[in-house]
């Protein structure tokens, strides 16, 4: 069974969101997803619309989604990855190379296409105007 990983805050679930866990689910059969706590975020300076609980119950509505765990810190990855005997770890391609590091744990990591034109700051900021 190939495992894969993804990390995100999936605020106001869009079909970006679906796309990419979609995408992430082919990668493999078993799709863990760590989503950024409220404490988190606001460690970013960033704060969700949809509460941690909330974000996680429609994540865990998802068919391709398994399991979804909080993900509380940057540091936590590697651990992760050991504790879920990942295989794939699969981000956007936002971040393209700053999770290459995990490779050397043996991990195949991949970054995934944006979809074009959509993201939670720009449903937020058309909302607002
Ligand atoms: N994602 C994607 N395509 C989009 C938006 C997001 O593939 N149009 C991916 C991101 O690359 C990431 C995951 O979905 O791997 C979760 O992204 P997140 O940051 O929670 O969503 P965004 O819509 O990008 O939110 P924000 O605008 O707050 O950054």
């Amino acid at each position: 069974m190939r495992r894969v990983i993804t990390y995100g805050t999936f605020d106001l679930l869009h079909y970006g969101h679906i796309n990419l866990l979609k995408r992430a689910k082919e990668q493999g059969d078993y799709l863990v997803v760590a989503l950024s706590t409220d404490e988190f975020n606001k460690s970013k300076g960033k704060e969700s619309f949809f509460p941690y609980e909330k974000r996680k119950a429609l994540l865990e509505a998802i068919r391709y989604v398994d399991l979804v765990i909080p993900e509380e810190n940057w540091e936590q990855k590697v651990n992760d990855v050991k504790q879920y005997q990942i295989d794939v770890f699969v981000m956007g391609d936002d971040w393209k190379g700053k999770f290459d590091f995990l490779k050397d744990l043996g991990v195949e990591v991949v970054y995934l296409p944006r979809t074009p034109e959509i993201s939670t700051t720009m449903i937020k900021s058309k909302l607002k105007n």
